[in-house]
């Protein structure tokens, strides 16, 4: 789970090594994974979930529950199989539980907890324990639980959940699906509604799936506010029937970005990632790609299990910086290291704006993503909440990206296969001092890129 401290980084190298072509399925969607293992474990009977990301974040998940009564188990097929024990039947588990590197992971749960009259102590990584909680203990403690976090609102922390959860009206000060769903995980052990307002509209799997599993939710639209459209109206009726029911977790957009974008910026490329999930709320680095000139196409657009999906096909192109409004960061926010990529080997600048979450993701993304561009000779400039990174235009034998730098990963996964795609097509080789994240969310990502064609090595 964590990684073991006497564990060694392992550093790993990609070079230019020619075209990228060919059909690949990228892993399960790692948000859908998190909640389907969640909502499997609360309701009542089996739920069998095909394509769950086998990555660590989502092992973490489950066995986080599994230490708290619910049978959580992965058949010979590879489909999972979630016994649940019903709303408000977790039991204490006897030890702390380590959520590694998972901010969603730890944040989820706590919603779960807040709902659970157990006292439980939460871990993670050295990335995690540095990530802000209080923006999810906040509103749990409105609710009636209680938590001790290490000073800042860091892990570890303890929970200590309520009996009777009171139902609350919130308004999000940040717009956090991780919040939202933690809100409204507490609301179900409620007796009332539970509502949550979003500043804007950010990823509804958690709404969905409660949906899919038989809880009544209302999302209501509220129109502009004084900073352009204000997201929706949230709301949970408690203490529902919650039924297991079986899920087929899409391939998760946030994965293909790497194929896509390497696609995008290796000379020669075709690459076709398959079955991946188009849900409006995690399209918006696609949106941008096609507006720096990509050429994308998504094909086979179909509906499984209440999520959209389609197969997306990538061609080398030829990309121009853009502006990237400050309201599309939800739907993109962990796209920003790869779109940093595209836009290293773009003409001319790109402006990224309203992206001050990334400071306190797995990493400071925008501090992380600067030194990596820098190390390797594309010129970016940053403040609080934006971004900006001047392209070298495309990769030809004489332009696009110098490379030959080594990039410090800060166990952040998406800064290493950002930095691992840089070198696919920079002029020379790019190296990540440790590639050990990677398997948090994309644990196949050296030989499925490989596969491909891509050269990495130790
Ligand atoms: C996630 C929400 C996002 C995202 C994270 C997964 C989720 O975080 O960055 O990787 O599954 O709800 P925030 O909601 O905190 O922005």
């Amino acid at each position: 789970m964590t990684h073991p401290p006497d564990a060694a980084p392992q550093r790993l190298t990609a070079r230019a090594a020619g075209p990228l072509r060919g059909a690949v399925r990228a892993p399960g969607d790692k948000s859908i994974s998190h909640r389907a293992v969640m909502l499997g474990a609360l309701a009542v009977g089996r739920t069998r979930v095909s394509g769950l990301l086998e990555g660590e974040d989502v092992l973490a998940t489950a066995e986080a529950f599994r230490r708290m009564g619910a049978g959580v188990t992965r058949g010979a097929d590879g489909v999972w199989t979630i016994d649940g024990v019903g709303l408000g039947g977790l039991r204490e588990p006897a030890d702390v539980l380590d959520m590694g590197n998972s901010g969603t992971a730890a944040r989820l749960l706590m919603g779960v907890l807040a709902g659970h009259p157990i006292r439980c102590f939460l871990t993670g990584d050295a990335s995690l324990r540095k990530r802000p909680m209080n923006r999810v203990a906040d509103p749990l403690r409105r609710m009636g639980a209680r938590i001790e976090t290490r000073s800042g609102g860091r892990l570890p922390l303890m929970i200590e959940g309520a009996e009777g959860v009171l139902p609350i009206r919130y308004e999000l000060p940040v717009a956090s699906a991780q919040v939202k769903s933690a809100v409204l995980l507490a609301g179900l052990m409620a007796r009332g509604e539970t509502t949550v307002l979003e500043p804007a509209a950010t990823r509804d799997h958690t709404e969905r799936m409660l949906g899919h599993f038989g809880a009544s939710v209302r999302v209501e639209p509220r129109g502009e506010g004084p900073d352009g459209r204000l997201g929706p109206a949230v709301t949970l009726l408690g203490e529902p029937e919650l039924t297991a029911a079986d899920i087929h977790v899409p391939a998760d957009p946030s994965s293909a970005a790497f194929p896509i974008v390497a696609a995008l910026v290796t000379p020669g490329s075709a690459v076709r990632v398959t079955g991946v999930g188009l849900n409006p709320t995690r399209t918006g680095l696609f949106t941008t790609l096609r507006e720096m000139g990509a050429d994308l196409a998504i094909e086979n657009e179909r509906e499984e299990g209440g999520e959209p999906l389609g197969d997306l096909v990538a061609r080398h192109s030829a990309l121009t910086g853009v502006e990237v409004p400050p309201e599309r960061a939800p739907s993109m926010i962990d796209e920003y290291p790869i779109l940093c990529v595209a836009a290293a080997f773009a003409e001319g600048e790109t402006v990224m704006r309203g992206v001050e979450e990334l400071r306190v993701k797995e990493s400071d993304r925008i501090a992380a993503m600067e030194a990596a561009l820098a190390a390797n000779g594309v010129s970016s400039a940053s403040g609080a909440d934006w971004m900006t990174v001047t392209g070298c235009g495309p990769a030809d034998g004489k332009r696009g990206v110098a490379g030959g730098g080594t990039v410090q990963t800060h166990l952040d996964h998406r800064i290493a296969m950002s930095a691992l795609v840089l070198g696919l097509a920079a002029r020379a080789p790019v190296a990540i001092d440790d590639a050990r994240a990677i398997a948090t969310s994309f644990p196949d990502f050296q030989p499925l890129m490989m596969g491909l064609g891509a050269n990495f090595y130790a």
